[in-house]
């Protein structure tokens, strides 16, 4: 695996190469991500990954001098899945001047949902996907469907900016019991993470009285809500949306539960799309 820590040594590297597939991360990589790049090997010439843990998408009182940085096993997995080429800049490779010049996605996306509590997030994942973007020009860049906002986002804005890149959303990858695999899963406390599952378990049940036939999509959130408060959880949202545009639905439209809630000191994230 080639490893460029620079814009002109990941240019150098990929010189020839016309297809680059290509898997953003902030490192900390779990089957997740290998699951992405294995996904990602068949579609380009060369796969791309790269590694860069993005300021700009914290909130200052936001983990990002905690974020695990976990170089060496990072490397090891990433080889293990046969990447061929890791970009991993540090923060003056990639932003040697202030990133003043920014990606301001529509506000109709950007503002909601994990926008509304973490403002300024989907400036910061746009502007960092716009530059490795840049940086890889991918042909196929990949994204999982847990973050599942963010993918929308980042469909959005290539569709916006005609860029000559195909998005690729990859399914959540769970754990035995159901926990959406997340770098940030490494803070629970042992007896945090039994208790996690109950976000997806709640997203099922929220899935499940909408394909039972119950209309009232506000007492399904305030139900779902109220049961994860119960067991000592503090949900920022748990919400039924339409799928197309992540805003709240006519009836008859397909659907998506969401949901992003702390567990101690630990926010997760999680969403499961229902079929009727
Ligand atoms: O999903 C992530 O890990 C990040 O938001 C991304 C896409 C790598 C941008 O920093």
């Amino acid at each position: 695996m080639h490893i460029a820590r620079t814009i002109p040594e990941l240019r150098d590297i990929l010189g020839r190469h016309r297809r680059p597939a290509f898997v953003p991360t902030m490192g900390n990589l779990h089957d997740g991500h290998l699951a992405l790049l294995r996904e990602a090997k068949p579609l380009g010439d060369v796969t791309v990954a790269s590694i860069f843990v993005n300021r700009l998408q914290f909130l200052p009182h936001e983990d990002f001098d905690t974020y695990p940085r976990t170089w060496d096993s990072d490397c090891e997995k990433l080889r293990s899945v046969g990447c061929d080429v890791l970009f991993a800049p540090d923060e003056k490779a990639l932003y040697p001047e202030p990133q003043t010049c920014k990606v301001h996605p529509d506000p109709a996306l950007a503002d909601i949902l994990e926008g509304h509590f973490r403002p300024g997030f989907f400036v910061g994942v746009c502007t960092v996907v716009m530059k490795l973007f840049t940086c890889v020009q991918p042909r196929f860049a990949m994204f999982g469907k847990k973050d599942y906002q963010q993918l929308m986002m980042i469909r959005h804005m290539v569709r916006q900016f005609a860029l000559p890149i195909e998005v690729v959303g990859s399914e959540t990858r769970r754990a035995e019991d159901g926990l959406a695999l997340s770098s940030r899963n490494g803070y629970l406390s042992e007896a945090e993470r039994v208790e996690a599952v109950q976000l997806s378990k709640t997203l099922q049940a929220m899935a499940q009285a909408v394909r039972d036939g119950e209309r009232d999509l506000a007492a399904i959130e305030s139900r779902a809500t109220r049961v994860l408060e119960a067991r000592g959880w503090n949900p920022d949202y748990l919400v039924l949306r339409r799928r197309s545009d992540l805003q709240p639905p006519a009836p008859g439209e397909p659907l998506v539960a969401l949901a992003a809630a702390r567990l101690g000191t630990t926010r997760l994230i999680d969403n499961l799309e229902i079929d009727a």
